[in-house]
């Protein structure tokens, strides 16, 4: 069912990316969409009106994300670095849908997110978050003892994310999916970090404590 959708998914995308092929920051989102032509609607198709997610499709939300952080990851899908990986559609399409941004676009399309409002993310895992109260002292380096972020380090901030996207995202830095590419710098880095984390059940325990700090 989920490779079904996708494929649809998959198939409306190119059919509305080849009538227009540009896609501008101040395009993104419209608050009436029906009046913006149909590249307007492209990464909204994924990530939700105003970046609010679209969990269908596997699109996490947008807003809130530091737009340095943001900036980051468009450019390393831009550079083939994330989305390679073959057995998750919508990852591949978000590389197609940011090859044809430009580094204005790319400017563009950060600055206009970071007006939206963050969202408050749903809580979809459970786990031990005693257990990965003590896993996370190790992240903490990084992202800071409250998950704020660090700037300085480039690491995001992880309280405010989709934890099932998380999720995914430890799987894709502990296979090297992600992360693994050698001009990769951030990437690497935290392909280190995740090295903290020894099982699934790890993941679910260090998410259920990030939950807690939301
Ligand atoms: C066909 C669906 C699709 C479209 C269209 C799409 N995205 Fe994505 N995007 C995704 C998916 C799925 C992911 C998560 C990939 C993963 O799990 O590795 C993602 C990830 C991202 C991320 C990384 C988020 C993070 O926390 O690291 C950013 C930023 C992003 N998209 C921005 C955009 C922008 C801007 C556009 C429009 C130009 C866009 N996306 C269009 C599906 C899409
Ligand atoms: C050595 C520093 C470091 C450590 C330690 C570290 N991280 Fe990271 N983390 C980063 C950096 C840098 C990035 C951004 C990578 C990029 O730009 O692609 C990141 C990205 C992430 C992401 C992806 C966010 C997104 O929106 O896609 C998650 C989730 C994450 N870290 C969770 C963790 C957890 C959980 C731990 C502890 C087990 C941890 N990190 C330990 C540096 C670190």
């Amino acid at each position: 069912m989920k490779k079904l959708i996708s494929s649809c998914l998959f198939a409306l995308f190119f059919s509305i990316t080849t009538q227009h092929q540009s896609v501008s920051g101040q395009q993104y989102d419209k608050l009436n969409l029906d009046s913006q032509p149909l590249s307007n609607k492209v990464c909204a198709t994924c990530h939700g009106s105003y970046g609010v997610g679209n969990p269908i499709v596997g699109g996490p939300s947008l807003a809130g994300l530091e737009p340095w952080y943001l900036k980051r990851q468009l450019e390393g899908f831009r550079a083939k670095h994330r989305g390679n990986e073959t057995d998750y559609v919508p990852g591949n399409e978000m590389q197609v849908s940011v090859a044809r941004l430009s580094d204005n676009e790319i400017e563009e399309v950060v600055s206009f997110i970071a007006t939206w409002k963050p969202v408050e993310p749903e809580q979809t895992l459970s786990g031990d978050a005693n257990n990965g109260s003590a896993l996370y002292a190790s992240c903490a380096a990084c992202h800071g003892i409250n998950g704020m972020g660090n700037e300085l380090l480039g690491a995001p901030a992880l309280v405010g994310r989709d934890d099932w996207y998380m999720a995914r995202q430890l799987k894709l830095f502990m296979s090297g999916n992600r992360g693994g590419n050698p001009d990769d710098v951030y990437g690497q880095q935290m392909r280190a970090g995740v090295q903290a984390l020894g099982s699934e059940q790890d993941i679910n325990d260090v998410l259920a404590y990030i939950n807690t700090m939301n």
